[in-house]
């Protein structure tokens, strides 16, 4: 099934530059942007975005590290974009992940992991409303 997920390319990937390494791996593994757009999260959008992690130890750190500087947001379409997104990125811990992962590559810890993807979808209708208003999760929309 065609659908949609959200992806971040958080502000540790966006620092090593590896902006166009990141989006080619998407395009290759068959996960086209349909909405792309470069931006620095504030806390409170940060906040907002991760509310679910909100009771966690690391909710303060981890928005602080996301306001820290630009991140690129996508929509990304394809066959089984959500679970297809999560095998290409790899697990939280990058070096947890699989070699050939997007984390693997670029991610440093689990903090800075160069990338998010929603993570069912559920999370990618809410994902995708928070930073594309109007935008449905349903492909051809
Ligand atoms: P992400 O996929 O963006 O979703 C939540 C993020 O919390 C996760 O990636 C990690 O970068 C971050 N995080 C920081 N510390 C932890 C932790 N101890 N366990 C899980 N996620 C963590």
């Amino acid at each position: 099934m065609v659908e949609r997920t959200l992806a971040i390319i958080k502000p540790d990937a966006v620092k090593k530059r590896v902006i166009g390494n990141v989006i080619q791996r998407y395009e290759a593994a068959g996960l086209y942007p349909v909405a792309m757009k470069m931006m620095s999260l504030s806390q409170p959008i940060a906040e907002g975005f991760y509310a679910v992690h909100r009771e966690r130890s690391f909710f303060h750190d981890l928005t602080a590290f996301m306001s820290s500087g630009p991140s690129v947001v996508l929509v990304l379409e394809g066959e089984n974009a959500i679970q297809a997104n999560r095998d290409l990125m790899g697990a939280t811990d990058p070096q947890k992940a699989e070699s050939g992962t997007i984390r693997a590559a670029h991610g440093a810890s689990i903090e800075a992991n160069a990338v998010h993807g929603s993570d069912s979808p559920e999370t990618a209708g809410f994902e995708i409303g928070y930073f594309f208003p109007g935008m449905d999760l349903q492909a051809g929309c």
